[in-house]
């Protein structure tokens, strides 16, 4: 083990028991489906980690594992190399899904009082990060409007704050460019490389090869539940692009 890693996963194991449906939908035989098989990743204070994989690879299971959101059926997560209760662990994790659903009759500021307060801050504490952190992404011009009238990219944003409200170490984000357009996303980069000069552990699921290629200083690529290649940015894309890179992968494995 490395002796700095902030998060060290550890042969990570996840299956999903499937409804007889769901098994022929799949034509599968048996009535459990492997998601994570083995996976182990570290990720480093200041670094920016980019999980590729094709659709159903495993990603999202793997990050919602070491957000605490879903537990691993074998495999563990060592923070700075000690075992952590989960429940101490989420509090040094700020997680975000494309998926995430903030409540539409909230407002952004309300939100943000909701999840810190859940997160233990006090008042003047929380309003300090609030003003800080809403100024940064543009927040304050919408944090008293509804989220039902805001757009997909306002309310990414909205989610990218509240996910940091409890200054945490580690950062998760799946897909955190999903569906924003291209001033909205150039944000959300700027805003992860504001992360990672803080010293923040980053770990990113994307389908978006130049994302990965512009922020990542490692690229880890799954294919069916197991890490098939990892490695320093620069050394994975010494001879080819990193498109390439994963074609060949694919290509390979079929
Ligand atoms: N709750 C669940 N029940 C059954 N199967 C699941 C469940 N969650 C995920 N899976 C299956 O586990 C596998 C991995 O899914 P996962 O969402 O982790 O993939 P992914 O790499 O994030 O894919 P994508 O790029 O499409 O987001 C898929 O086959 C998926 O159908
Ligand atoms: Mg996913």
């Amino acid at each position: 083990m490395s002796e700095s890693a902030l998060l060290e996963v550890r042969d990570l194991y996840k299956s999903f028991s499937l409804s007889r449906k769901q098994r022929a939908q799949r034509h599968l035989s048996s009535d459990r489906l492997v998601a994570v098989n083995g996976l182990s990743l570290s990720l480093y204070e200041g670094e920016i980690y980019g999980l590729l994989g094709p659709n159903g690879a495993g990603k999202t299971t793997t990050l919602r594992m070491i957000a605490t959101l879903l537990s691993p059926e074998r495999g563990e997560i060592l923070y700075r190399g000690n075992s952590i209760g989960q429940n101490e662990l989420r509090k040094k994790i700020g997680f975000l899904t494309s998926e995430l659903k903030l409540d539409d009759f909230f407002t952004p500021s309300y939100t943000f009082d909701y999840f810190s307060a859940l997160y233990g801050i006090d008042n003047a504490e929380r309003d300090r990060r609030k003003g800080n952190i809403f100024a940064r992404f543009g927040v304050d011009r919408f944090a008293d409007t509804q989220i039902k009238n805001l757009s997909t990219g306002m309310k990414q944003k909205v989610s990218l704050a509240i996910s940091i409200a409890h200054n945490p170490e580690i950062i998760v984000y799946d897909e955190p460019t999903n569906g924003l357009d291209i001033m909205a996303s150039r944000d959300v980069e700027n805003f992860l490389l504001d992360l990672k000069k803080e010293g923040k552990a980053i770990v990113i699921s994307t389908h978006i090869f130049s994302l990965v290629e512009k922020l990542c200083d490692t690229v880890g690529i799954i294919l069916d539940g197991s890490m098939r290649l990892e490695g320093k940015m620069n050394e994975v894309c010494a001879n080819a692009s990193l498109e390439q890179v994963f074609f060949d992968l694919v290509e390979g494995q079929e």
